[in-house]
């Protein structure tokens, strides 16, 4: 069992590496002058299970196609399988057609990284569960729910509601509520043009409660902060925020902290370090561990679904 670091998040894969006490395969991932991908392997992979670890997260292009290139340079060292870990997996969120004459980028995504050659794939949260079978080949999707409902029980918090933020995220907030007992309510969200989001209706009573809206993703804000601003309108106590993969577009962190949000917390599936150093209400919980242990559950071919009983 090796691994290889893509460049989108050294950090989590360092981290990775240290909860499996497992060493980086020597590589050098660099760039052309023109901005082509290049990748060195300076060590023998023949015969190992390697997994490359990458999140397609912005420049999502450059960072797929590292990816790509990455399992390109793994098959032809004769590595004997490869695992595709990938944290965040992009363009998920064109997963069927909405509109006439959209593409399903989720699905040509999933063609690519499966044609260049990946055996497997890991990833956390996956915008859909369908997206699993766009793949011909083994996809374990973790979740984020167990971590973020350790995380609220230490808050303390009492009075608590689960909130989705649409009808997309009703599974996923059901989920989160059977393990802190909680009930839920339901945002009726529409987007009148991409990447803008506007709350029709609220289903649930939040007067007087501490809501905590559990997402996958957090892009602009607009969905998290215009939730947030709707609940607290219908008389919500305080407002907690809990998201898998946290994009953070644009001026998506002055949003939040200008917001009536009071803590938003999510994974490092995406390198943020920079864009989040002076936020006050942004924390960082790591998935590191749980994406180690899949990853030597896999190696060891035992059950990884058994991590979320
Ligand atoms: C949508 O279905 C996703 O789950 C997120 O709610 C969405 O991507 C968030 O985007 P934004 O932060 O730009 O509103």
């Amino acid at each position: 069992m090796k691994i290889l670091a893509g460049t989108s998040n050294s950090k989590l894969c360092r981290d990775i590496a240290r909860h499996l006490k497992l060493k980086l395969v020597n590589s050098n991932i660099t760039r052309f002058a023109d901005g082509e991908v290049y990748i060195e392997i300076n060590e023998n992979i023949r015969g190992n299970s390697i997994f490359v670890v990458q999140s397609t997260s912005t420049p999502a292009n450059d960072n797929l196609m590292e990816l790509l290139i990455c399992i390109d340079a793994l098959r032809r060292s004769s590595a004997k399988n490869i695992t595709a870990v990938i944290p965040y997996f992009g363009y998920a969120r064109q997963d069927r057609k909405v509109v006439p004459r959209t593409a399903i980028s989720a699905k040509l995504v999933s063609n690519l990284i499966t044609n260049a050659g990946a055996n497997r794939i890991l990833s956390v949260d996956l915008h859909a569960g369908q997206i699993q079978g766009f793949f011909d080949i083994p996809v374990d999707n973790l979740f984020s729910t167990p971590i973020f409902a350790r995380h609220i029980k230490k808050t303390k918090l009492n009075n608590l509601i689960c909130v989705s933020p649409d009808v997309g995220g009703v599974e996923r907030t059901r989920a989160l509520s059977r393990r802190i007992n909680s009930s839920i309510a339901i945002i009726d969200k529409r987007r009148p043009t991409p990447g803008k989001s506007e709350v029709m209706n609220i289903v649930g009573s939040v007067k007087n409660k501490n809501c905590v809206i559990v997402d996958d993703i957090i892009d602009s804000g607009g969905t998290i902060v215009n939730a947030a601003k709707a609940l607290k309108g219908k008389g919500a106590k305080d407002v907690y925020v809990y998201i898998t993969h946290a994009v953070l577009s644009g001026q998506a962190v002055n949003k939040i902290e200008n917001s009536s949000i009071k803590r938003l917390v999510t994974t490092d599936t995406i390198d943020n370090s920079k864009k989040i150093r002076n936020s006050k209400k942004i924390e960082i919980i790591s998935i590191a561990p749980m994406i180690s242990e899949a990853m030597k559950r896999i190696a060891n071919s035992t059950s990884v679904s058994s991590l979320f009983k």
